[in-house]
């Protein structure tokens, strides 16, 4: 983490309240009640949440703390699937709709929850045929399209642990993932379709598989009709040929509490990425509670979240959260601007979207392109609006709340990481809003802005976010390095140190700045710096490489390259262009540069780091603060 800095908050009273409805049909009811409810009786409080769910046995302990370990619901027996699924067919919701999909060109399908079970049980039963067994790694790589979320669930239906990579990722990411994880199979689809165009997945795949030993089978889903892509000798299989023939029953593994559930590889700081792991209760109850509540999810509603289920708001937002609660949630491999940047407002009116979550990179593109695509259509169906990702900048409040909202819906702006499975920080509905704050904590979670030290700071004044208590769907370790995950809790003695700055406000509100380490967020994505720098240094043109995020209108930050080339190479426009593509190869098209610039030094520490917070401040003509570890 970076040094202490300097934040005054000069505070705005800018409030929107909505209307007093909102509070009253509310799951939740009064915010400040439920907080000191919660408060009171810690446990009791999960206890009441978890017993809203099915159990194989339950708990002898709602939790067990020995810093900085966790486990939840102590010795309780359960399998998701069952709670996602069985749950609601056994009860009313057997031909309720689970999953509404759109693709592009009006392509439409339809999963109640009683076809949903069954086509992931054939599915689970197809895996566990090929010897998938409980604690096995899967590995999906697969665009938004409803074979993903049938696989995810396969997984978890047999307690095989699912690492979903995004398919926007490439080659060497992919590899990295599938090799660090020992995945037995990957399952993956030929072509994902953006904007009209056929993409290919599976080249990208077949590569990865190379230098991966521990891979037995691929299941590739064959959307392509003309001509099928073939399926090569016995090591590969098509998705809908392994479900033939089985049976839509599929006992679900008996899967302890703490048993995995899957694994998710984010961003670091420093080095390779950290498969975050999730384990099966905690995360359950966690991301339960918070659809519910936080969305105030309502039986009737349609529920739709922009992100895909490769990032952890997709697993917990789209998949396991509201299939718990039993929504119907409509999916889309559609993106915001084609065939027009009108497409998501037909879709929110076509479908009567009750329930939309997105992320401010979009809808800072929406402002951009003006309030004309929304007004063309009908969106009085929304109830509440939602953000994820990255702050929302006032501004794009005031937007979203106007052009989208329509002055009327609550915004749940969410602060949470794929660390903490669930929402930890947002303005419940029925609450006042104020623009640029994410709000307070979500009860059952105590969150802070503190010092170096984990001394809360004063109102007004810039600190670290930090989580001061354990909860459920926080993650259990990162895999195969503990020592990773416990630095999470040991940074700032005695809380979990999120890697955000924050600043609250006088009435408790807290604003998130931003990351306070080197990870860059362009478009909602975390980027590590280390993962770009190295894939720059991989081109055999390169010696060495810095990179640093520049703030960026809309996609919040853009990342910027300084590249310190190997003798006899010259700088010019085809190398940087060879550069950009060799980046968009190994790491995948979300992490290529948006700038390079070829330099002969780098500002370094006397012991070789390089200091990317100079190239910044330089960059962005800021004071660079202290630098008096600067080697000459
Ligand atoms: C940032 C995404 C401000 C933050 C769920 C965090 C946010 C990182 C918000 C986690 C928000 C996420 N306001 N910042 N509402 N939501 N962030 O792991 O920096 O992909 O640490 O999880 O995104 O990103 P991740």
């Amino acid at each position: 983490m970076t040094e202490d800095f300097d934040v005054k908050l000069v505070e705005s009273d800018v409030r929107y309240t909505p209307g007093p409805e909102y509070k009253a049909d509310s799951w939740l009811g009064d915010y400040e009640t439920a907080y000191q409810a919660f408060l009171a009786d810690p446990d009791g409080f999960w206890d009441r949440i978890a017993r809203e769910l099915d159990w194989i046995r339950p708990w002898d302990a709602v939790k067990e703390w020995k810093y900085p370990y966790a486990r939840w619901f102590v010795n309780a027996k359960l399998n998701i699937t069952a709670n996602c699924l069985d749950r609601h067919v056994k009860n009313h919701r057997r031909n309720k709709v689970a999953l509404l999909w759109q693709g592009e060109e009006g392509a439409e399908r339809i999963y109640t929850y009683q076809k949903l079970l069954s086509e992931v049980s054939r599915f689970a039963n197809g895996l566990r045929k090929i010897g998938v067994k409980k604690g096995d790694r899967v590995c999906i790589y697969m665009p938004m399209v409803p074979e993903q979320i049938i696989a995810m669930l396969a997984c978890a239906r047999i307690g095989a642990i699912h690492s979903v990579v995004f398919a926007g990722f490439g080659v060497t990411a992919l590899n990295l993932r599938i090799r660090e994880a020992e995945a037995k199979v990957v399952i993956t689809a030929d072509i994902s379709i953006r904007r009209g165009k056929a993409i290919p997945l599976i080249t990208t795949v077949q590569e990865s598989i190379l230098n991966a030993p521990s891979v037995e089978h691929l299941i590739i889903y064959r959307r392509r009709k003309e001509p099928p892509v073939e399926i090569r000798a016995d090591f590969e299989k098509d998705f809908y040929g392994l479900m033939e023939g089985m049976p839509s029953e599929c006992k679900p593994e008996v899967m302890d509490a703490e048993d995995p559930l899957f694994m998710l590889y984010t961003s670091g700081s420093t080095g390779t990425p950290k498969g975050i792991v999730h384990t099966s209760a905690g995360y359950m109850v966690g991301t339960y509670y918070t659809t519910k509540f936080v969305f105030d999810l309502k039986e009737n509603d349609i529920y739709w979240c922009t992100a895909d289920p490769g990032w952890i708001t997709g697993h917990s937002y789209i998949v396991y959260g509201p299939l718990a609660v039993g929504a119907t949630v409509f999916v889309t491999e559609m993106t915001p601007d084609y065939p027009d940047p009108g497409i998501w407002w037909k879709l929110i009116e076509e479908q009567k979207i009750n329930v939309f979550y997105t992320a401010p990179t979009a809808i800072r593109m929406f402002m951009k392109m003006g309030e004309e695509w929304p007004d063309r259509y009908d969106l009085h169906s929304l109830r509440i609006i939602g953000s994820v990702g990255e702050p929302l900048n006032p501004e794009a409040f005031v937007w979203y709340h106007h052009a989208i909202g329509k002055d009327r819906c609550p915004i749940v702006d969410t602060w949470w990481q794929t660390e903490t499975g669930m929402h930890m920080i947002t303005t419940m509905v029925g609450e006042p809003m104020r623009p640029g704050f994410a709000g307070k904590a979500v009860p059952g979670v105590i969150a802070d802005v503190v010092d170096k030290e984990g001394n809360s700071v004063p109102p007004g004044t810039g600190g670290f976010l930090a989580i001061k208590a354990p909860w459920p769907a926080m993650f259990r370790t990162v895999y195969k390095n503990d020592e990773r995950y416990r630095k999470y809790w040991e940074t700032i003695d005695g809380v979990y140190a999120a890697g955000d700055l924050a600043v609250k406000g006088r009435d408790g509100y807290i604003m998130v700045l931003g990351r306070a380490d080197d990870i860059i967020i362009v478009a909602g994505h975390n980027i590590g710096t280390a993962e770009v720098e190295s894939a720059l240094v991989s081109h055999s043109a390169v010696a060495e490489a810095a990179v640093i995020g520049k703030p960026d209108p809309v996609k919040g930050n853009s990342i910027k390259a300084f590249v310190i080339l190997r003798v006899g190479n010259k700088p010019g426009d085809k190398l940087m262009q060879d550069l950009i593509y060799h980046v968009r190869m190994t790491l995948g098209p979300i992490a290529v540069p948006h700038e390079i610039e070829f330099v002969d030094k780098l500002p370094k520490t006397r012991s070789g780091k390089i200091m990317r917070r100079v190239l910044k401040a330089k960059e962005l003509g800021m004071d660079p603060g202290d630098i008096s570890t600067l080697e000459e």
